[in-house]
């Protein structure tokens, strides 16, 4: 029977819903049955039980430092069952998008602030078998999906990066390594592959 991946995203404006989609199909066509869940748009008590899957897979975008409020809860609300599921060898993933990882050399510092902390905090690190921190989009066009106050910030957020050449003034910027992107989902393809869930 194939194994049973459970992909669950929190994105305020597409980044992390697009990443967690591709993930999943890459999922799919790896033979393993993936449920794709957008944690914005379900309410907590329709979130499937862990029980019945063999991988987790949870990813969040990141604003003013903070993942969105529903991907924190769903980390939250499941930290005992993670740990009790991952000893009986549930895989579990975790995965970002944010504008500081989209440079490779700040990678590290992405997964530590915005990973690593809230895993601490929450008491789950050692349950989570990998992890990573993807670059995202600084849409600075007219039309992003965004209030007036979130487009501000992200135009103060990108000046250097205007400046460096990084980003294009009035335009969507799509900063995302894709292939990033793959080698991480090929490496938690593996590890559903390769890890037993004792029934
Ligand atoms: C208002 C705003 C605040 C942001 N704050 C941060 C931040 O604190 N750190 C960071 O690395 N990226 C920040 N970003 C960049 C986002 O993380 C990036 O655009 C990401 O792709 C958003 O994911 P989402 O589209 O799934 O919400 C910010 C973007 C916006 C629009």
């Amino acid at each position: 029977m194939s194994k049973k991946v459970l992909v669950a995203y929190g994105s305020r404006y597409g980044s992390t819903e697009e990443i967690a989609r591709a993930i999943g199909e890459i999922l799919e066509k790896e033979g393993l049955k993936t449920q794709v869940l957008d944690l914005k748009r379900t309410k907590q008590k329709e979130w499937p039980p862990l029980a019945s899957f063999d991988a987790v897979l949870v990813g969040s975008g990141i604003k003013i430092g903070r993942w969105t409020d529903e991907a924190s809860s769903f980390l939250k609300k499941h930290a005992g069952e993670l740990k009790t599921l991952k000893a009986n060898g549930l895989v579990v993933g975790v995965f970002v998008s944010c504008g500081l990882a989209v440079n490779p050399e700040q990678r590290q510092e992405a997964q530590q602030k915005y990973i690593e902390k809230i895993l601490t905090e929450i008491g789950i690190k050692d349950a989570v078998d990998t992890y990573d921190a993807f670059g995202g989009v600084y849409d600075l066009s007219p039309s992003a999906p965004m209030g007036f106050l979130d487009k501000k910030m992200l135009a103060m957020g990108a000046k250097q990066m205007v400046k460096d050449g990084t980003v294009t003034e009035g335009a969507r910027n799509d900063l995302r390594d894709w292939n990033q992107i793959r080698t991480f989902a090929d490496h938690f393809v593996d590890l559903v592959k390769n890890t037993g869930k004792e029934n």
